[in-house]
């Protein structure tokens, strides 16, 4: 198999659930090594059990991302173990919405903490290997509201236009090191991301928007398969993807 995928060292942020997971099922049957990180470790070692029985090559590491002394054991572990990091995926997240003025100033901090600064640590912890390899790919993760902001969706959306303009700024950084950047910019794709909404009405008007409209989580796995599977000369630099029925 000659996908650019197959032997490829991946460290997934996220993979616990949702896109991360479905990420790392995708790339573990395509050929590629996968190191799993998240805080639910449970959840983390049943998925490299099950792709390690699937013939895939996994680890799986306790990780916080708003910790970047854990984010860079993650990296690190992953490159002592199977001797070099080909792509870091960025894609923890939370999203938390409500209105300003209801003044959830701890929510507000966490989503700038695990969706700005934990991909600012992933990126810390995985450069350094990259430029010296002078090779490697970063793949970010932004959103519809990383184009776009609505009501309720302020802070959300500030820290995934952040990703873009980090994701850029590096770009521009590492053509030297021959690094390719991603950012893939999802609309509503079933996962776990609307359990992340504490305000209850809120919450129930997402559940519902998620249940008419979202598409499964393989959609993003996909992307990222696109991405890394050109040839190391081209950039996919950015992918903005939706359900055809969503309209936002
Ligand atoms: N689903 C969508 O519609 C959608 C649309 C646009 C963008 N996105 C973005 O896609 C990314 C993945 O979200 P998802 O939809 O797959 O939601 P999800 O099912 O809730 O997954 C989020 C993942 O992030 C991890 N996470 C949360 N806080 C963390 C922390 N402090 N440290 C390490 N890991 C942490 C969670 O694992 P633990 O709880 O085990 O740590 C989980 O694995 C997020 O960046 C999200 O903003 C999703």
């Amino acid at each position: 198999m000659n996908n650019n995928i197959e032997g490829k060292v991946v460290v997934i942020t996220g993979a616990s659930s949702g896109l991360g997971e479905a990420t790392a099922r995708l790339l573990s049957e395509q050929g590629a090594t996968v190191a799993l990180g998240a805080r639910r470790l449970d959840r983390l070692q049943s998925l490299a059990g099950e792709l390690s029985h699937n013939g895939g090559k996994a680890m799986a590491i306790v990780t916080d991302v708003t910790h970047p002394d854990q984010v860079k054991q993650l990296v690190d572990t992953a490159v002592q173990k199977f001797g070099r990091i080909d792509v870091i995926i960025n894609n923890a997240g939370i999203m938390p919405v409500s209105p300003l003025e209801r003044l959830k100033l701890d929510e507000w901090d966490r989503m700038i903490d695990v969706n700005i600064k934990g991909v600012l640590y992933g990126i810390a912890a995985a450069l350094p290997h990259m430029q010296q390899q002078k090779a490697g790919h970063i793949i970010n993760v932004s959103s519809v509201a990383g184009h776009k902001v609505g009501p309720t969706f302020a802070v959300y959306s500030a820290t995934k236009h952040a990703v873009r303009v980090i994701s850029e700024g590096l770009r521009m950084e590492v053509t030297p090191y021959n690094i390719r950047t991603t950012v893939i910019s999802p609309g509503a794709v079933a996962t776990e991301l609307p359990n992340s909404i504490t305000e209850p009405d809120l919450a129930t008007n997402m559940q519902q928007f998620y249940e008419e409209f979202a598409i499964p989580a393989d959609s993003f796995a996909r992307m990222v398969v696109f991405a890394m599977s050109q040839p190391e000369e081209v950039d996919v630099n950015e992918i903005l993807f939706r359900p055809t029925r969503q309209e936002y």
